[in-house]
């Protein structure tokens, strides 16, 4: 089979809910992929920031297969022998009393509103069903029905009512919308990307995460921060906030908590909200199974062990300084921060971000547009400067070639 069969075997049995790029992908190792007919490629999409420690790393991989051979799920029904360890270990690891262990980002998300939500009713004292979660615009926090609710994307949203309630939605980067969005008193949430991944990496003004923290104190509001693409080293800092150093009150991890083997994702907070969810009131079957519980303790040593956070701020700079040096009329603009950056396209001849994208491709680069106009590089942050120096070139070559 080459790639064009294993394209229309998917065609013809997948559900169309996604526009890949046409490349049949079989391999991967470290910033690399291969796709079935043998051509070797950078990876610079991680997918979506979840290969953080590059592909197939062998500590995550190898702490898998040993766990996979012993005792892979016993359900929450059951204490098993490595929950605790991972508990105390991601807890120490980002400063919180507690963690609730789920597998996708989506339901970490879902998990962090239902935990405002509660929280609002047995602490701050909100009345039954009142209360509101203030979210910013053209957020990305997944594809349930209570997230795409509170998207302002059409595509996410559209013939998928009715939506569920409770959300308030204001723009990104203003303080002074939410200034006024919290003056109202059932408000008890403010959940917020520390950058904007699938909007396009927007990186908000300095000092706004800050800022809204603070606002959200004076109310009595939960901070929510969804690092879900932004977190594990993909912005040059353990977490996006700590730029600002702002500890959010309720903190979402996925993606990269894994290195990308499988899904695992995790929502932190302190006593005082977590315990506010009894037994039976909110779970998982494989939320904080005995692999995904070594896997991510051997995931997360990786980021520390390898340095990444640092890499991905040193070799962040040197890509947007080499991306800013291209002159061409295609590139609008190159924004983002540590190893999670965009390029904005201009399209030229009907030449668009989708057609840069296939020329990379063809170069030996991958990367997708997001929002038709953008394309995200997001490598693995085990990527080293010889590495990023021949990516970029590709990319130069691929733009100049529309010239
Ligand atoms: C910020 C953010 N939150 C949540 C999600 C959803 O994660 P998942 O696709 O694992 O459900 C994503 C995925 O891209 C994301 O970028």
């Amino acid at each position: 089979m080459n790639s064009q069969d294993y394209i229309a075997r998917e065609d013809k049995y997948g559900a169309h809910n996604y526009h890949p790029l046409p490349v049949v992908l079989e391999r991967g190792e470290g910033v690399y992929v291969w796709d079935v007919e043998g051509k070797k490629y950078f990876d610079f999409l991680s997918a979506y920031s979840a290969v953080n420690q590059g592909h197939c790393h062998p500590k995550i991989v190898g702490a898998m297969i040993e766990q996979a051979k012993k005792l892979t799920l016993t359900s929450r029904a059951f204490y098993n022998s490595n929950l605790g360890e991972y508990e105390e270990y991601i807890t120490k690891y980002f400063g919180y009393d507690k963690v609730l262990p789920m597998n996708s980002g989506a339901e970490a998300d879902e998990t962090a509103l239902k935990l405002c939500r509660k929280w609002a009713y047995k602490v701050k004292g909100i009345e039954d069903n009142k209360a509101k979660i203030i979210v910013c615009e053209n957020n990305f926090h997944g594809r349930t029905i209570t997230i795409i609710s509170m998207s302002t994307d059409p595509d996410a949203r559209k013939d998928y009512g009715p939506y569920t309630p409770g959300f308030e939605v204001i723009p990104y980067n203003d303080l002074n919308a939410l200034e006024k969005a919290l003056q109202d008193p059932n408000v008890a949430g403010f959940l917020v990307e520390p950058i904007q991944g699938e909007a396009g990496v927007f990186v908000p003004d300095e000092g706004y995460l800050k800022k809204s923290y603070e606002l959200c104190k004076a109310k009595n509001v939960l901070f929510i921060a969804d690092e879900v693409q932004s977190g594990i080293a993909r912005t040059g800092r353990l977490l996006a906030c700590d730029y600002e150093g702002v500890r959010p009150d309720i903190l979402i991890l996925g993606k990269a908590l894994s290195g990308g083997t499988m899904p695992i994702s995790a929502v932190l907070a302190d006593d005082e909200i977590m315990l506010t969810i009894k037994p039976g009131e909110h779970g998982s079957t494989f939320g904080g199974n005995p692999i995904a519980a070594k896997v991510a303790i051997a995931s997360l040593e990786v980021v520390k062990e390898e340095k990444l956070a640092e890499n991905a701020e040193k070799l962040g700079k040197i890509f947007r300084q080499k991306m800013n040096d291209i002159k061409s009329d295609m590139i609008e603009l190159v924004r983002g921060k540590g190893l999670l950056n965009a390029i904005i396209i201009r399209p030229k001849n009907g030449k668009t971000a989708w057609d840069v994208c296939l020329k990379m491709a063809e170069n030996g680069l991958l990367a997708k547009p997001t929002h038709n106009h953008i394309i995200r590089f997001a490598p693995p942050l085990v990527i080293n400067e010889n590495q990023i120096a021949e990516a970029c070139n590709i990319i130069k070559k691929s733009i100049f070639s529309f010239e």
